[in-house]
């Protein structure tokens, strides 16, 4: 925009004074604020882990001497991990009683898919595309969370992820940037409902701002290189829509951005969020990411690292313990303005005004609807639906699926696993709660004689903090009982993947093939049954290239929460026909990453001749095994040429393309249709395709049905090269299809 990132850093540094102050005055939180001291003030940014759960690096501190004193005094204005309504209440109330304003706590956790029911992680739902689903979804996360007493969700992730050995991409939805954004939206929406004081919503948390997706090799807390441009057109939009609809806070994340770490760094948060975009929620720090300044290296020690982030615009400290021993010192000095502090403590008691805590503090405290609403039955009911929705068919050769044969098979460490399914991230879900893979099909399919074997062993254990991976063994020995079953089956179905805490935070890999001995188990099986249905389990796309080239049947069920099993065997009975679309593409090799369908053109792209002087890898093609947008159905459609209205679309008129789309198979299918534009020429490099619109949509077997879609001036703007946001004249191209790699098209010019 306005700015370049290092000019930012020094007009924030001059005008520390300026707060933007754009929160609308409400006054219970004026009256509350002028009563208080600064010590209170400074109690208001600071945030601690209480309560067993440890979600970032530390001692389990939560219930230390000093802490407890520090709650008691008023020196807390927020905590995270306490979980239960009767836990909530006594520390609510020993802090409403023991302070002088008695101003309440917020309770915050990380509910990323489900608190009790837990419905597939988010990466997996995405592939769903469909967005009332997963509104619904983080409803009903948000009923079970605030029955237990937490008003504050870490959640949406929204950061685009391209790096598939970044172990956090099961926590967003995926690659692109548009359907990130609508997602981030939908979700938002879910969570906070319409009114964010009563008490079966929560607050949401747009994280983590900004550009964390793209830590270098796919390492978590990695440092980020990004041009602004990149920034705003592909990792922002995200963020800024859900400013739009109202997210309750923002969340930094960890990691620099071209030199400057996103906890301080007031071209963020200053300019652009509080600015630019008037947002008037509150920011918090990531897990002690205001103490990390010190080993970033642009702060000496925590005296300076508090002082440059709440100048920056983060207003609570999560875990860094560095505003409440500094802060006073700092205001005190004049390093740190009045104005600063009091817009950031307005920030939080704002966001406890809007819950109600306020009003009341208790409100959320209900021991009988705690007992009441976890796992009902309609949850548990959505939780099948999101993850039948959420399975993607990548392969069905020969149309082995739906199942046919009487002797199945079912071979593999996965199998009955009720706890793999559950997923990293899994906030209060009870271990090993999932239905497993073999309990759905024996359930779902009682006519048919299922036979089991595990085949090897693959766990890294319960929420494994340690840093060995303990999946690598040399155990062969359930090999011979695998080949047996095999041997005397029809079909076989072999259940493989990632155990649920391979992928998630700090869960970077640099191989992300099937970990242990799962590929060799599997080619022992192909040698003597070929007929094989894999059902893969994992948090990130995986490299699999043995498997797709041989095996006639693929089916990726992610972790797909508590239904799980019911939900597969619903896919492979036929019960439910398979509609979802990859949202991250699947490489073919390490070395291809990142492979992505957005990419820029390059100054060499492949003309399709032999020529060796155009952009490639020689040892691969530069397709992706599996594109994003792609994803199979019993049904087979069948697509029109599309259509555009016209061929001249001026400034603030919209063009209509069309497209027919029909079901050319006996069964009733959901289709996903998928509408790309590309820019041709622009004033900066433009990606090759765009996402631009999609549309779910069911069609009966030999129905046609004709999709429109409106190409507005928005979604042709972008930040253009210098930086404003607009549209540019000339030509588009226009593409509509069931993926990004599988497209008709057609073009318009803009006057
Ligand atoms: C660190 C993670 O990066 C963040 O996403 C999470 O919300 C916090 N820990 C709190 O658990």
């Amino acid at each position: 925009m306005k700015l370049n990132l290092p000019l930012a850093l020094v007009v924030a540094i001059l005008i520390t004074g300026c707060s933007n102050d754009s929160t609308k005055k409400d006054n219970k939180v004026e009256e509350l604020l002028s009563q208080m001291t600064l010590d209170e003030k400074v109690g208001q940014l600071n945030q601690y882990a209480v309560g067993p759960e440890l979600t970032g690096p530390g001692e389990k501190t939560g219930q230390t001497k000093v802490r407890y004193d520090q709650l008691l005094s008023g020196q807390v204005g927020s905590v995270l991990n306490v979980l239960g309504a009767k836990n909530g209440r006594e520390m609510q109330k020993q802090v409403v009683e023991n302070t002088r304003l008695g101003i309440p706590l917020v309770f915050g956790y990380d509910v990323i898919h489900g608190y009790k029911t837990i419905f597939p992680i988010p990466l997996g739902e995405s592939a769903s595309w469909d967005l009332e689903l997963m509104e619904a979804t983080a409803r009903v996360a948000a009923v079970e969370t605030s029955a237990a007493g937490v008003q504050w969700t870490f959640a949406p992730m929204m950061d685009v992820g391209r790096d598939p050995r970044w172990g956090r991409v099961m926590e967003g939805a995926g690659e692109d940037t548009y359907l990130g954004a609508e997602i981030a939206k939908a979700r938002v929406k879910g969570f906070q409902g319409s009114d964010l004081s009563s008490t079966n919503t929560i607050a949401a948390c747009a994280k983590h701002f900004a550009g964390y997706g793209f830590s270098e090799s796919g390492k978590d807390y990695n440092n980020v290189y990004m041009g602004q441009h990149m920034l705003l057109n592909t990792v922002i939009p995200p963020f800024k829509a859900s400013a739009a609809v109202g997210v309750a806070t923002f969340m930094n994340s960890f990691n620099d951005l071209d030199g400057i770490p996103s906890t301080a760094n007031p071209y963020l948060l200053r300019d652009l969020l509080k600015g630019d975009w008037k947002y008037d929620g509150m920011v918090v720090s990531d897990w002690n990411s205001v103490g990390e300044l010190i080993p970033h290296g642009v702060a000496r020690n925590k005296y300076e690292a508090a002082r440059m982030a709440i100048n920056a615009g983060s207003d609570m400290d999560m875990e860094g313990a560095a505003y409440v021993e500094n802060l006073k010192q700092l205001v005190e000095k004049g390093e740190v303005s009045m104005n600063v502090l009091d817009d950031a403590v307005r920030r939080v008691l704002t966001l406890k005004q809007r819950l109600g805590l306020l009003d009341d503090p208790y409100k959320y405290f209900d021991e009988a609807r705690e007992a009441e609403q976890m796992m009902k039955k309609e949850h548990l009911d959505l939780a099948r639906d999101a993850a039948r929705k959420s399975i993607v068919l990548l392969k069905n050769q020969g149309n082995l699926l739906p199942l046919k044969g009487k002797r199945i098979a079912v071979i593999g460490p996965l199998a009955k696993d009720k706890d793999t399914p559950i997923g990293n991230w899994r906030a209060a879900a009870d271990p090993n709660s999932a239905v497993s893979l073999f309990e759905g099909l024996t359930e779902g399919m009682p006519d048919v004689n299922f036979t089991y074997a595990e085949g090897c062993k693959l766990s890294i254990g319960p929420n494994n903090f340690a840093n060995e991976l303990q999946i690598e063994n040399n155990d062969r020995s359930g090999f011979a009982e695998a080949i047996r079953v095999a041997r005397s089956a029809e079909v076989v179905i072999m259940n493989l993947g990632e155990p649920a805490y391979m992928s998630g935070e700090a869960r970077s890999r640099s191989e992300i093939g099937l970990p242990g001995l799962q590929l060799e188990l599997l080619k022992e099986v192909y040698k003597v049954n070929k007929n094989i249905v894999l059902v893969l389990m994992n948090g990130r796309p995986l490299t699999i290239e043995w498997e797709s080239e041989n095996i006639p049947a693929i089916v990726e069920a992610w972790h797909l929460g508590s239904m799980a099993g019911h939900a597969i065997a619903d896919v492979l009975s036929g019960k439910y026909n398979p509609s979802g679309k990859l949202t991250m593409s699947f490489p073919r090799s390490v070395g291809q990453i990142p492979v992505y369908y957005n990419h820029k053109m390059t100054g060499r792209p492949s003309t399709g001749s032999n020529m060796v002087f155009y952009t490639h890898h020689m040892d691969v093609e530069r397709s992706p095994r599996y594109p994003f947008g792609y994803g199979l159905s019993y049904s087979i459609f069948s697509y029109s040429p599309v259509t555009l209205i016209d061929s001249v679309k001026t400034a603030g008129t919209s063009i209509t393309a069309k497209v027919t789309v029909t079901n050319n198979s006996a069964a009733d299918g959901e289709e996903v249709v998928q509408l790309y534009i590309r820019d041709v020429v622009g004033s900066i490099t433009r990606p090759v395709l765009e996402l631009k619109g999609f549309q779910k949509s069911m069609i009966k077997a030999g129905e046609s049905k004709e999709f429109t879609f409106e190409i507005t001036d928005e979604l042709l703007s972008f930040y253009r090269r210098d930086f404003s946001f607009g549209t540019e004249p000339g030509e588009f191209e226009v593409f509509v299809g069931p993926s990004s790699a599988q497209l008709q098209s057609a073009s318009f010019t803009l006057k």
